[in-house]
């Protein structure tokens, strides 16, 4: 198949494992059960309950030519499109790549997307990290945080889980790898918690900046209408402001 499936019990970080295995071929997957040290994007932590999440990470290759800008959100249209096969409902995305559940307290994460890119005369390699909670975790979080059983009633065993997101992943890499992000724009902002509603950017290292959000662009961009014209974000921590 498309895939190579190495389950593990433990390891500190899939993707670091997946990143130590130099030469493992484009389709690798490492599972795991347990991660001593996961990591999530800007340097944080990922912590996640071991009976109740799902932690593995792809490798994928996007050869010379194919810029790899959108992947992460790329990434994020296949994991809606698994979860709302599987029944889930109120999934949705959040630039750049967090998968949120909306409920009646509002937005809280169900998912986190970790892409690491190295270039080099060949192409670009992404090693695709991918966080789920299966189940609400309990504990103290720096922001609201929610489990799949909140979404599809009965919850979802971890390996079909598993095996839907993979199914999504390579349908849409493939969509991804022809055609650029540009053909998945669309999906991801029908997804887009905050598609043309207000947001406030709090972006590093500068101020805070407010508008409109009015989507993405075709390479993964952030555009954020304000008074001064529609401003493309590349990077940053997005938030909604309070109404
Ligand atoms: C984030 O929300 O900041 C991204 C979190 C990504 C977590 C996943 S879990 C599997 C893979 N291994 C890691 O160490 N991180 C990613």
């Amino acid at each position: 198949g498309r895939f190579d499936v190495d389950a593990l019990d433990a390891c500190d970080s899939t993707s670091s494992e997946l990143l130590r295995r130099v030469g493992a071929p484009a389709g690798s997957v490492v599972v795991a059960d347990r991660q001593s040290a996961g990591r999530g994007r800007r340097g944080r932590q990922w912590l996640s309950d071991p009976a109740a999440s799902l932690t593995f990470s792809l490798l994928w290759r996007l050869p010379a030519g194919h810029p790899p800008g959108g992947l992460s959100l790329a990434v994020g249209v296949a994991l809606l499109r698994a979860l709302t096969r599987l029944g889930a409902a109120g999934v949705c995305l959040k630039w750049p790549n967090d998968v949120l559940l909306a409920g009646d307290g509002g937005f809280a994460k169900l998912a986190g997307i970790l892409v690491e890119l190295t270039s080099d005369r060949r192409g670009t390699q992404a090693c695709i990290g991918i966080g789920i909670n299966l189940a609400t975790p309990a504990g103290e979080f720096a922001q609201p945080v929610a489990g799949l059983e909140r979404a599809i009633a009965g919850g979802v065993e971890r390996h079909a889980l598993l095996a839907a997101i993979l199914t999504a992943l390579v349908e849409v890499l493939d969509t991804f790898t022809v055609d650029g992000f540009a053909a998945l724009k669309t999906e991801w902002e029908r997804g887009h918690a905050w598609q043309d509603r207000p947001v406030r950017l709090l972006a590093d290292g500068e101020g805070e900046r407010s508008g409109i959000c009015r989507g993405v662009d075709a390479d993964g961009a952030l555009l954020l209408a304000t008074a001064a014209g529609v401003e493309r974000i590349l990077a940053g921590d997005l938030s909604l402001r309070a109404a």
